[in-house]
């Protein structure tokens, strides 16, 4: 509210989403709505209105409270409960947005509002800014100009409170001990949709909402498509398992855990090797997490490891420091070392302002997830070995959760081993 000035914020729940004909998904509310207002329903707008009398800046218009409807979809605060449990000073039924909204808008020198999302009530606003520069030559005021609400909003979401650190360590908690349990579960001859539904069972089983993502649970090659999710092929004796998955809590904050291990228990001398490279790696990359510090030398400090780690091996070839200039490691390794974590799995906040990387500050959180993917798909980059069979099939990557603090950093995924003896049997 103090950040807004004297801009009035209109910021819109997310609505249902349709499935298939008249079936909706589970509701997902919409994360900066929900981080203002803690609010789990459907289509409702919070205004946020600096500029009015102290008891009538925050408003919630919401589904008003409804027995029929509430008989086929369940229970609604209503708007006595926006005010009771969920602090609004004023609540609407939403039905009253089109006529209440003109007059609580009026007085504000801008109106905070993100175009571009919210096809239901951005032609509203529109109008009632359009109907305020209408008159603004007789009554000598309207707002002077649409604002983004984002800067300031994601701005305060990356900076996580105590409260929201306590609740991803529970996040983190539970998703890392599903990764435990399907790694003590998995044998030769599962289908990887079995351990995906050990993992998802476990999510559910410990209070979470469910998956975070689509969960990734990827046998030999398959783990070499970053976004594989099919989940449906035999495990093979002598392949690794790579799973990407988190859990999502009932209030949205959210863990993101990578671990890859043999499925028959062993690694081989090719797995191991690449498995070292990538932990080596990963390590390097969380202990360099601290105040100060850039997301992008988190990303290099895993790069070098990698790359060295891969001329070592005999998969890349020249100076370490001009192979990463080139870019030529890319067929192997095609993605970044992390990226912010919150009630959005791939959370909002700038990584960059302007030419500046944004540094880190006590209260972020980041994953630290290098990788390394070797397969046939990509081009082998001139001047670069060609890859040899033994090598092929292998994809690794380590993802671990970690909040950055005033001393340093706490890694939230800990309970989720990593070492190579553990990932043994
Ligand atoms: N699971 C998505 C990611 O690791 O970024
Ligand atoms: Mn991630
Ligand atoms: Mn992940």
């Amino acid at each position: 509210m103090e950040q807004l000035g004297s801009a009035a914020a209109v910021i819109p729940a997310s609505p249902l989403a349709t499935h298939h004909a008249d079936c909706e998904w589970p509701f997902r509310q919409n994360s900066d709505f929900f981080y203002l207002t803690g609010f789990d329903e459907p289509d409702a707008v919070a205004l946020l209105l600096p500029h009015r009398p102290e008891g009538e800046r925050y408003v919630l218009f919401v589904h008003p409270r409804d027995p029929a409807a509430e008989v086929w979809h369940g229970f609604r605060w209503g708007t006595q409960g926006a005010v009771d449990q969920f602090g609004a000073e004023i609540a609407h039924p939403l039905e009253q947005l089109s006529e209440k909204l003109p007059d609580y808008l009026n007085g504000a020198e801008a109106i905070a509002f993100r175009v571009g999302r919210y096809p239901t009530i951005e032609p509203l606003v529109l109008n009632i800014w359009g109907q305020q520069l209408d008159r603004a030559p007789r009554v000598g005021q309207a707002a002077l100009g649409l604002v983004a609400p984002c800067p300031i909003l994601h701005r305060l979401r990356l900076q996580k409170s105590p409260d929201e650190l306590e609740r991803m360590r529970v996040a983190c908690s539970i998703s890392a001990e599903a990764h435990e349990l399907a790694r003590e579960k998995t044998r030769p001859g599962m289908n990887e949709s079995e351990v995906q539904a050990l993992i998802e069972g476990y999510f559910r089983s410990s209070g979470a909402r469910g998956p975070a993502y689509g969960s990734i649970v990827a046998g030999g090659d398959n783990a070499c498509v970053l976004h594989y999710t099919t989940n449906n092929a035999s495990l093979q004796d002598g392949d690794l398992l790579l799973i990407d998955a988190g859990c999502s809590l009932s209030d949205y904050y959210n863990g993101d855990i990578t671990r890859t291990f043999p499925i028959n228990g062993r690694f081989t001398a090719e797995q191991r090797a690449l498995y070292s490279v990538v932990l080596e790696a990963q390590e390097a990359a969380i202990d360099v997490v601290t105040p100060g510090v850039s997301a992008e030398t988190v990303h290099g400090t895993a790069l070098k490891v990698l790359v060295n780690g891969l001329l070592d091996l005999g998969l890349l070839v020249g100076d370490a420091n001009d192979v990463i200039e080139r870019g030529d490691y890319r067929h192997l390794y095609m993605h970044r070392t992390g990226h912010w974590l919150g009630l959005d799995v791939h959370d909002v906040g700038a990584y960059r302002l302007g030419e500046k990387p944004v540094t880190l500050e006590s209260g972020m959180v980041l994953t630290v997830e290098p990788g390394l993917y070797v397969s046939d798909r990509l081009p082998v980059p001139e001047g670069q070995p060609e890859i040899a069979d033994h090598w092929k099939g292998i994809g690794i990557r380590i993802e671990d959760d970690v909040a950055v603090n005033d001393s340093g950093h706490e890694i939230l995924t800990v309970k989720a081993e990593k070492s190579v003896s553990a990932m043994e049997r």
